[in-house]
């Protein structure tokens, strides 16, 4: 599986899924939520409602993942996942490893090859950036390695350059 690092904004990426960094409601938001419900148009969040009506009543939980199509996106499916809100007090390293593994597990049961997420939880729920790309890092990297899970790449989509340097910084620092 390789890694790879870049800047830009993951609504062009053309791989089979892009993440998204949701919230529990499911029904968009601001940051990188907006820009792809922006991207894939309404029908998106129609998905969404249906998701909210069918298997997550009471939002979908911190942590966990599930997936829509993309429609007007050049991805073919969104996984949305929910990043611990630190400003709520969501403050476990573990819960933001979890979106990053069982989004891996939702694209693997899709049989996505690429993947593309962005640096879930360094927005507007408050994480440090460096804290996302080792925890980021670390799972996707431990994903790789135990799962025979047919999976060829996993980019990480960074909007800025300075989250894209701290992502490209730890990468190396931990490479090997
Ligand atoms: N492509 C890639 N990355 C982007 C894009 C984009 N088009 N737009 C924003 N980002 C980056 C931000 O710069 C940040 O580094 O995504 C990262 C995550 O930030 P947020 O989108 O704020 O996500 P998060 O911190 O997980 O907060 C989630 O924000 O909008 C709401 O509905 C969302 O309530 C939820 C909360």
């Amino acid at each position: 599986m390789q890694l790879e690092i870049l800047q830009g904004d993951i609504t062009t990426r053309d791989v089979d899924a892009i993440v998204n960094a949701a919230n529990s409601s499911l029904m968009g938001g601001g940051g990188v939520d907006g820009a792809i419900h922006r991207a894939a148009g309404r029908e998106l969040l129609t998905a969404c409602m249906e998701v909210r009506e069918q298997q997550y009543p009471d939002g979908l939980p911190v942590g966990q993942a599930v997936a829509t199509p993309g429609f007007s996106l050049p991805s073919r499916w969104v996984i949305h996942t929910v990043g611990p809100n630190r400003h709520a007090g969501q403050r476990d390293p573990e819960l933001l490893a979890s979106c990053f593994r069982e989004s891996l597990k939702v694209a693997v049961s899709l049989g996505a090859r690429s993947v593309a997420f962005p640096a879930i939880g360094a927005g507007v729920y408050g994480w440090d950036a460096r804290e996302v790309a080792t925890v980021a890092l670390d799972a996707v990297r431990r994903f790789g390695a135990e799962k025979s899970s047919g999976l060829e790449l996993v980019e990480f989509v960074l909007f800025s350059t300075e989250t894209t340097e701290i992502f490209r910084s730890v990468f190396e620092a931990s490479a090997g």
